[in-house]
């Protein structure tokens, strides 16, 4: 949730910038803006994308070797020119760029007010900066030591970055509940809100920890303290990821080329894990909790979003598998409703990201009541990843579209290892049974594979259906969450509302919607409850309703039914989400399009949400 990059130097400061904005604009994009330092501090902003920044500035001077820059996804203020960051302080020659909400910034704000200030915006970044600067003009401290005691003031959470004109390449960075990573290149320096604007430029990075300040000085050592006044040796880690893996690679959007991604992101995220020769999974990062799993009262996944989604599929995968019991929770509900955890549960938290608020709020809920702590993450180094006990990453590679597509299908395969892993330990499967589903997952790549090739149909579908207003999503079983997440997607990318229901449920509401214009989207593959999803879909027919059917290869009977079908191969069934969901990401990715909506930035969205 918004995007900080920054740069100090030998280069010109902008072009760099303008390129990291681009690649973080996925993180917010309502507003964005830029600070250079030559002399003095020059703000550049503008509201709407970094498009409308980059003809902002076009034909100004913008000389600098030491630059600040931010996308934003607004909490307060609302998206304009003057609440875009960069903020000046009051003598202007401080600027600061911020993610993350400052809580008490009212009380802050009336105090400095008190004071005599007058403030320009409505965000409560401004009030940060002007409390640093009040700070450092009373105290007679540097800007090092100004940005510590503020920020022992200040209730919320943060990500900043600010540049003062009397210390020419000087960047001070700090953390608390948002992320910030540093890049140590080769006489120069890189600050930003995730690696991938760093990574072109080198791949030795420093990851700030909680409440943790950085001081950045060009030709000198990193320093890092903690707002405590703590120093702290820093820890320079080496980067895995490849520039190639956040470019679209001839693709229009890159929620398209994930979702043709996931035959390779599946195979990478049970890769080194199933063994089908000796027949084990073996789940490297969370052996040592192994027994912990088996001996657990019960296992609580929390998430939010589509993550959410995939943890239902985990609980069906826990139960049905490995016989042990499994809650489902919204990490926004779980952290303010006072659970009762003991040292013998077990929280497995799930988030693409690793940096959502509310799942790492939920994340030390649970610590503090003695719970161990697993975490599902897909960024390696996020606070998620960091704040678990242990993990498994789900080797999806970044995903850059808005709407969760692969690390979905990623975390199914993960959690399916985990609970196969832990079903061998507890015998719950018959050891043919066991080597029936390894075989079976090591084929879902290629079934993946096959599945996408259904554009066709599904093109057709999204054609006919791009205008209606409301969309029914059913399922049941495994193919409960499928519904959900295809419902989601729709509603993220295309704006149609679409709501997802156990199949069953249908007749305790929604069925009231029904008529002649509303499309629903059954999961009706041949395992499970297939009979009974049958009688569903004639309930639908016998009110008229138009009924899209995603079904098993060779289906006879729904498709006698159904108005329109789209063919999936084969599978077991706690296997089918990883199938089912590939041509219902396709629908709404086709829907919006011809709709002509921003895929990859959809309005009011962002990846990665730091804020609660
Ligand atoms: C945001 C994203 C969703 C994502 C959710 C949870 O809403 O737009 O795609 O599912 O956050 O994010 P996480 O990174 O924790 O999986």
């Amino acid at each position: 949730m918004c995007g900080i990059v920054v740069y100090v130097g030998s280069k010109q400061a902008s072009p760099i910038l303008m390129k990291g904005l681009k690649r973080l604009e996925y993180r917010g994009y309502d507003s964005a803006g830029i600070a250079l330092l030559n002399k003095n501090v020059r703000v550049f902003k503008s509201k709407g994308k970094v498009a409308d920044l980059e003809k902002h500035i076009a034909g100004q001077n913008l000389e600098a070797t030491v630059g600040i820059a931010h996308t934003r996804w607004a909490t307060h203020g609302e998206p304009n020119n003057i609440n875009a960051h960069p903020h000046y302080s009051q003598s202007k020659e401080l600027a600061i760029i911020h993610n993350g909400i400052i809580e008490n910034y009212d009380s802050l704000k009336k105090e400095l007010v008190n004071r005599g200030y007058v403030f320009e915006s409505d965000t409560d970044t401004e009030v940060l900066i002007y409390l640093i600067e009040d700070i450092q003009k009373n105290e007679q401290v540097d800007l090092f030591e100004a940005v510590r005691i503020a920020l022992n003031q200040v209730i919320g959470a943060y990500a900043i970055v600010i540049i003062s004109k009397n210390e020419p390449n000087v960047l001070i960075g700090a953390r608390k509940g948002s992320p910030l990573v540093i890049g140590v290149g080769e006489g120069e320096y890189y600050i930003a809100s995730d690696a991938s604007p760093i990574i072109e430029y080198t791949k030795h990075v420093v990851y700030l920890e909680e409440e943790e300040v950085a001081f950045v000085k060009l030709n000198h050592p990193l320093k890092i303290k903690t707002i405590k006044n703590q120093e702290k040796t820093p820890y320079i880690e080496k980067l895995e990821m490849n520039l190639s893996e956040l470019e679209k690679e001839g693709f229009e959007h890159f929620m398209l080329k994930e979702i043709y991604e996931q035959p390779r992101s599946i195979r990478d995220s049970f890769r080194g894990r199933l063994n089908l020769e000796q027949g084990i999974v073996n789940m490297g990062g969370i052996n040592e909790y192994e027994q912990k799993l088996l001996n657990a009262r019960r296992i609580i996944i929390i998430a939010c979003g589509t993550s959410w989604h995939a943890g239902l599929v985990g609980e069906y995968l826990f139960e049905d598998l490995a016989r042990i019991p499994v809650e489902v929770e919204y990490a926004s509900e779980f952290r303010y409703r006072n659970p009762i955890l003991t040292e013998d549960d077990v929280v497995i938290a799930i988030s693409q990201s690793g940096e959502t608020a509310d799942t790492l709020a939920a994340i030390e809920l649970a610590k503090s009541k003695g719970a161990t702590i697993l975490g599902v993450c897909n960024v390696v180094g996020s606070s998620i990843a960091r704040a678990a006990h242990a993990g498994a990453f789900t080797h999806a590679g970044p995903e850059i579209g808005v709407a969760s597509t692969k690390a979905f299908t990623a975390q199914v395969t993960v959690l399916t290892l985990m609970a196969l892993a832990l079903a061998q330990r507890k015998g719950t499967l018959t050891s043919t049974r066991f080597m029936e589903i390894l075989t079976e997952i090591n084929s879902i790549p290629e079934k993946v594979e096959k599945t996408l090739k259904t554009s066709q149909q599904v093109i057709e579908i999204a054609e006919k259906f791009k205008d209606v207003r409301n969309f029914l999503y059913l399922g049941r079983g495994y193919n409960f969450p499928v519904a959900l997440e295809g419902a989601l997607k729709l509603k993220e990318i295309s704006y149609i509302h679409a709501e997802g229901y156990p199949a069953a449920e249908m007749k305790h509401g929604p069925i009231a919607l029904i008529d002649a214009d509303m499309p629903i989207v059954f999961i009706a593959t041949n395992k499970g409850t297939y009979v009974k999803v049958v009688s569903n879909i004639l309930e639908v027919k016998a009110r008229k309703g138009i009924v899209i059917a995603i079904v098993t290869e060779g289906d006879i009977q729904v498709k006698e039914l159904a108005d329109y079908v789209i063919e999936i191969p084969e599978t077991e069934e706690m296997l089918v989400p990883l199938l089912a969901t590939i041509p219902l990401q396709k629908l709404s990715y086709h829907i919006a399009v011809m709709r002509g909506c921003n895929v990859d930035q959809p309005r009011n969205l962002a990846k990665s949400v730091t804020v609660e």
